[in-house]
Order: C-alpha cells, then structure tokens, then sequence
C-alpha cells in the first residue's frame, strides 16, 4: 500500500500506446515536427486562448525556466514559503533566473493570503538596495494539498499586476485541482489572471512530460534560447508531444484525475469516520491526516508507505498533541479502490 507520491507509479497505457505510435519513422528534430505542433495548438484550444508552449520534460525545469522569462536577476519572486518552488527545487528557479531571490510567505494550508501579499509588498522599500518584485508564483493544488479558489486567485493576481508582476502557477497536480474546482482551464488560469503556467502531467499518467504555457505569447519571446541552454530542449521532441497526445486523447487527463481525486476521498472518509482527522481540507489528490506517530510507525511496520509532513502550515488555532504527527497520503490515476480498503482496514486495527 503506497501512498508516497503520485509519482510512483509509471505512466498510464494511454500514454504508453501513444508513444509507441509516435516512434516509427524519422521526424524532424527538436520539436519542430508536426505531433508537437499539433499538441500546441491542441493546448491553446483546451485554455481558449492563443498561448505559446515550452514542453520540457520535468516539473522543476519547468518551474525555474517559466520563472526565468518572468523574471531579471536583480527581480524577486514571491510564493508560499514551503513552495516548491523555494523548498524542493535545490536552487533551481534562482539558478535560472540568475540570480535572482524567491522570497518565502507564510498562510494557513500551503495558501498565501491577499492581506498578506499587500501588506508584504506595502512595506518594500523603493530604494535602489531593495530587489523589485516581479513575479508571484502560486501552487495549484498547494504542497498542503489544498487549492485556491478563482477568486483567490483573481485577488491575488490583481494585486500582483497592481505591483507590477507577472502571476506563474505551478500546475504540478493541475487536473487533480481542476476536477476539484468544477471549473474549466481558462477559468482557473488566465481568466483569473495567471500569465503563465506550469501544466504537470508526469504525476497524471505521463512518464516525463510537462508544459509550460504563456497565455501572453509576448512573455515568451526569449524562451526558445533559455530552454536550448538550460538543456530542456529534447532533440527526439516527439516523444514529449507523444506523451501528451496518450494525456489528452480522449479526456484521458481529466479521467485519470478524476480517478485520483475519488480515490483519496474515499481515504479521506474512511479516516474521518474513524476517528482521525485531517490537517487540512482535502482538495484533490493528496490527504494530510492527523495520526499518532506509534500508529503511524505500526503502518510502515505493516508495509504501509506515505511520508511525515510539517506541522508550520497549521491554522492558528489548531496544534498537534505531544505524540502526533501529520502523514500525507496520496493516491494516483492508478490507485485502486482495493489497496485504499486494505490500508483503511489496517488503520482501523490501530485505533
Ligand atoms: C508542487 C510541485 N511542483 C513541482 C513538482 C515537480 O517536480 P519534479 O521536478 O520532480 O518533476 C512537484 C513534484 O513533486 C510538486 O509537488
């Protein structure tokens, strides 16, 4: 029973098929063949918008080269302190924006908050010693699981463009957060004010396939050269489009989304009757339950994997017992109904 990541598992047989299909005869190189042309004008229908689209083939060359078209060296980046972005990337999105400085905000859930955002960047000084901001990137759903709502993100954009920043949104869990919303890809990206995003399909069924999406082609007028020598443009580029043409066939990343989302709310419930309780609202995918750390290490003794979590992202009120810890489980487009039961029932025999 393995609730580490959604990112155990391999990719789905969608997109297996459809690489498979994609690999028989010669094609130009670098991604100047016909498949990738075709997923970027299928991209721009699916967000109804002309955008410019970067595929690459991990989630933190994405991030880091979408924030380097946001941003100069001499330029901020604002996220959530425990962001990806600035906690999980090894420097990644500094090392491309050269230099450049994330700066890290607290909020409840993984979540930054528009008075926080305000006020953060009221009290920046004007002189020539402060770094400017220029962009604010926002996780989509967020490390705690969670997702910001379209009018969270519209508050949040608007004071950005205010201050003169462009929005990225880092779309590792994309689907998992779209499906949860009921909303439609334009209305949680562009039409609430992002500029550019990070569409994540590795942790969805692809095997290693992301998109970066600028929905003001403008933005990306640099990006062919910073991806060419930040050592993302894969010469065989058909076999990224391939992989998105399995992804998007069909709704198959809207299906294998859904798949996931029902999954862990099907965790989630279970562990909620029983007892336990969760850290923090589940979103999509990913489920933070609140457990005794005996409890959680008879788990693992039982063969159970999911990882311990940080406790800062709690909401004021709430605190962890002496003996308790936060576990995130999260479920995939493979998960299957039977391990989720089994894992429960385990559960069970700990309380
Ligand atoms: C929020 C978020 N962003 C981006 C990524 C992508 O990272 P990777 O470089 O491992 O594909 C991940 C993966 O864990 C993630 O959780």
């Amino acid at each position: 029973m393995n609730f580490a990541s959604d990112n155990i598992m391999g990719a789905s047989e969608p997109v297996l098929r459809a690489l498979v299909e994609a690999n028989a005869g010669p094609l130009p190189a670098y991604g100047d063949d016909p498949l990738t042309q075709e997923i970027e004008a299928r991209l721009g229908a699916i967000f109804e918008r002309e955008v410019a689209v970067f595929l690459c083939a991990t989630g933190t060359g994405a991030n880091a080269l979408a924030l380097s078209a946001l941003v100069p060296p001499w330029g901020l980046c604002v996220c959530h302190r425990e962001a990806h972005v600035i906690d999980d990337e090894c420097g990644a999105p500094e090392f491309f924006m050269h230099a450049a400085k994330l700066a890290g905000l607290p909020g409840t859930g993984a979540k930054l908050a528009p008075e926080t955002l305000e006020s953060w960047l009221a009290g920046l000084s004007s002189s020539v010693k402060q770094m400017p901001p220029k962009a604010l990137s926002l996780s989509q759903l967020t490390e705690c699981g969670t997702a910001y709502g379209r009018d969270e993100i519209a508050a949040l954009s608007a004071i950005a463009h205010r201050n003169g920043m462009k929005v990225h949104m880092d779309g590792a869990r994309f689907a998992n957060a779209l499906e949860s919303l009921g909303c439609t890809p334009a209305q949680m990206t562009w039409q609430a004010g992002i500029d550019v995003l990070t569409f994540g399909a590795t942790k969805n069924g692809c095997l290693a396939a992301e998109a970066i999406i600028f929905f003001n082609p403008q933005d990306a007028k640099a990006m062919p050269w910073l991806r060419k020598r930040g050592g993302h443009t894969l010469s065989k580029g058909r076999l990224l489009a391939a992989q998105f043409k399995g992804y998007l066939d069909d709704d198959h990343w809207r299906d294998n989304a859904r798949h996931a989302n029902a999954m862990a709310a099907r965790l989630a419930d279970g562990l909620t009757g029983q007892g336990l309780r969760l850290a923090w609202q589940r979103a999509g995918n990913e489920v933070f339950v609140v457990m005794k750390q005996a409890q959680a290490e008879a788990l693992r003794g039982q063969g159970c994997a999911f990882h311990p979590w940080t406790a800062t992202n709690l909401a004021p009120d709430d605190a962890l017992g002496p003996d308790e810890g936060i576990y995130r489980l999260v479920t995939s487009f493979a998960t299957q109904e039977a391990m989720v039961d089994r894992f429960l029932t385990l559960v069970d025999r700990t309380m």
